[in-house]
Parts: C-alpha cells; structure tokens; sequence
C-alpha cells in the first residue's frame, strides 16, 4: 500500500482490486466444493463423464455442436489452425491489437502472421483494412472479440467468404457476447475459447476449448489434441497432449450456470461506470457499435495521461492494468517484420493511453464510486 493510502483511515480507503476471484468462490462455495469432492471421489481426473459433460453444456450455452476442449485458450488456437491445416508460407490475418497467443499460435502453426489495424472506437479488426492485407497465400483471418466486444462478423464473414478463407473467432474475452443478437462462437469456421481464471467464464487453473459446427473439423482437433489418436494406442498422426481435465471441466460445469448473471452484472458495473464518468473531461469512454452486445471482460478506458491516472489509483488502492503496453506489431517477438508506428497507427496510439479499470461482477457500489470519484479527482486537480 503506498503511503498516502497509509495516511488515510480505514473508512476513507475504499480498495478495489482489478478482480476478485475468491469473492466469486464464496458466492457459489458449496457448488464448487461439491463439484471438486465428485472428481476426487470419482478418481475422473483425466477425460472422463466430467469433461463430456462439460463439453456438452458449453456447445450447448454457445450454440454450437461440438466442442473439443483442451489445456488452455492458446492451446485451443494452436489445435485448430494445425486442424484447418496450415501449411508453410499460408498466411493468416490478425488484429494488431490482442494479446499475443492470437499471433504466437498462427506462426507455430506454421504460418505467416499478417497484422492489420483496429477500428478506433472498438479495438476490434478493422474490416475496412482486411482486404488490402490478402494475397493468394492468405487462407484464415482470426478476429478478436476483444475486452468483450464483438468484432464487425457481418463483413469479416463477408470478406471471408468472398476470399474462401477460414475464420478462427479469438472468443477468450467473450464469452456470451452476441453480435446482432447472435452468440460470438457461431460465425467462424471454428471459434477458441479461454477459461483462465480470470476470464467471464474461469477455471481454477488453465483450461480452453475450441468450438466448431463441422464435424470433421471437431475430429481432426480432438485427434490432435490427443496424440494423433481417438482411441488409446491408435495413432493416427502425430499429435499433442492438451487436456482439460476433469477438476477444471466440474468446476467449469459448477460455474456455467451463472455465466449469464455474471454478464448482466458486468453491464450494468459498465453502465454505472459510463454514467458516472461521462463528463470526465479528457476520459475516452468505451464505445459500443450498434448491434454488438459487449460482455466487459475489461473496461477500457483512454487518456493522454495514462500512466499518472494509473499511479493516482494505485495510490487510493485501486488496481489497473493496461492491456496491452505494446501493440503486436511492436513487440520484439516481430521484430522480423519490421512494423513501423505508421503502419498501424490506430494500435500504436492505443498503447499508450489505454488503461482497464477494475471489472467483475461482485464489484459493490461502493467500489465502483470509489472508481468513479478517484477519476474525477484526478482530472480536477489537472
Ligand atoms: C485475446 C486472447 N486470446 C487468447 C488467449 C489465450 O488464453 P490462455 O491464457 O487460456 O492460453 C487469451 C487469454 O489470455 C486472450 O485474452
């Protein structure tokens, strides 16, 4: 805690932290609890009825029929562009904006990463710069439905379509986010999800999971996730062991249930948030474009004096955190390609003056006012 903070009296320091996850642990404790005795009871530590179980209710709460789950959300990636087949030399289209597994996964693969710009109010690809970025090597572009809004999948599907390309929807931050009243996971050829703790939906460890409406394609990924294998010692390709095993698949199954409560909670802490800060001189607030129903795994706000705001919270004990400091093009990872700020301006701008506000659902009114006030504090002594 710093020092101003040690200054203040216990009813002065309203703390908020980034999240909360043993505060959602207590909220459901006994489902949890219940859940974890099952597994151990059951020794249904690998595969087994809790990781079917779990596979079907989370096709089932998405809209899609099948769901091969795995060890993480980068994993889950990773499975399906090897599924889709990527060859040498194919290349993908990504957001330069996103965390990096959505890029990583594209180059061990085996492909070429191929960045393009965001759209500037909704940090999602920017659909209006994908067509210039295709050559006859490109074969998938993988929006990112990031901090919880939907990316534009009327005209990236378009796009896609038009080009015969496949579409890897990046849903680690969306779970439950719909896109002109339908659910994001629906619109790809296969869509990737992450459980990480700290997701809308998390585990309590790593757990992923990619969704498709193809069969085959379903196969294909679950016999590489396997070892090359649907039945023990029959190996059909060589493959890799990434498994979501069965304390995080009951957990997860104990959690689902609530998943709709949690969004509806998250938007109204948005809501709340955007009121109250809306005459924040020099605050970007998030944008929502219409038709998007944005779920607020974060809240992102901008500002040209980020980094002192962020201090100025961490000094009343609120927690930030900035995602991400560096946009991908940037990052010494693809030094090779040798972006330049020029070449994607909206990102490069992005990266330094977006801050994530604290954001989860059993955050109180107190907390989100504490927020809220701390904010106007700032920009008043400005
Ligand atoms: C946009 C995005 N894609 C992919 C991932 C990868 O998920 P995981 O951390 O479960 O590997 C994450 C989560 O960190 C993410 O935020």
């Amino acid at each position: 805690m710093s020092s101003s903070a040690l200054n203040m009296t216990a009813e002065q320091v309203t703390a908020v932290p980034f999240a909360d996850l043993h505060a959602q642990y207590l909220s459901i404790r006994k489902e949890v609890d219940a859940a974890i005795a099952a597994v151990i009871g059951g020794s249904a530590f690998i595969r087994g009825p809790f990781v079917q179980e779990f596979e079907e209710q989370f096709a089932r709460a998405i809209g899609v029929r099948h769901c091969v789950s795995c060890a993480n959300g980068t994993d889950s990636m990773y499975i399906a562009m090897r599924a889709l087949g990527l060859k040498p030399g194919d290349e993908v289209i990504a957001p330069a904006h996103s965390w990096i597994s959505t890029t990583e996964t594209i180059t061990q693969a085996g492909g070429n990463v191929v960045f393009c710009d965001t759209d500037a109010d909704t940090f999602t690809i920017d659909p209006a710069q994908i067509e210039a970025r295709i050559t006859p090597r490109t074969v998938g572009i993988v929006p990112v439905h990031l901090y919880g809004q939907p990316a534009d999948m009327d005209r990236v599907m378009a796009i896609a379509a038009k080009h015969k390309l496949w579409v890897l929807e990046d849903c680690a931050q969306a779970h439950l986010a719909k896109y002109k009243g339908r659910t994001v996971g629906t619109f790809g050829t296969a869509a990737s999800f992450s459980f990480y703790p700290g997701k809308n939906l998390g585990a309590m460890g790593d757990a992923g999971a990619v969704l498709t409406n193809d069969a085959q394609l379903a196969q294909r990924m679950a016999m590489f996730a396997r070892h090359g294998g649907l039945k023990k010692g029959d190996h059909q390709i060589e493959g890799i062991n990434s498994r979501l095993d069965g304390l995080q698949a009951a957990i997860l199954s104990a959690k689902l249930p609530h998943l709709a409560r949690w969004t509806a909670r998250r938007q109204e802490i948005a809501a709340e948030y955007s009121r109250l800060m809306s005459d924040v001189p020099g605050l970007g607030l998030p944008v929502v474009a219409a038709g998007r129903e944005h779920v607020w795994h974060l809240y992102v706000v901008r500002l040209d004096r980020r980094d002192e705001l962020a201090a100025h919270l961490a000094a009343r004990s609120i927690q930030t955190v900035i995602n991400y400091p560096v946009a991908l093009p940037f990052l010494p990872a693809y030094q090779r390609l040798q972006h330049l700020p020029a070449h994607f301006p909206v990102a490069h701008r992005h990266q330094s003056r977006i801050l994530s506000l604290p954001m989860f659902p059993e955050m109180s009114a107190a907390q989100i006012r504490a927020v809220s006030d701390a904010i106007h504090e700032f920009a008043a002594a400005a």
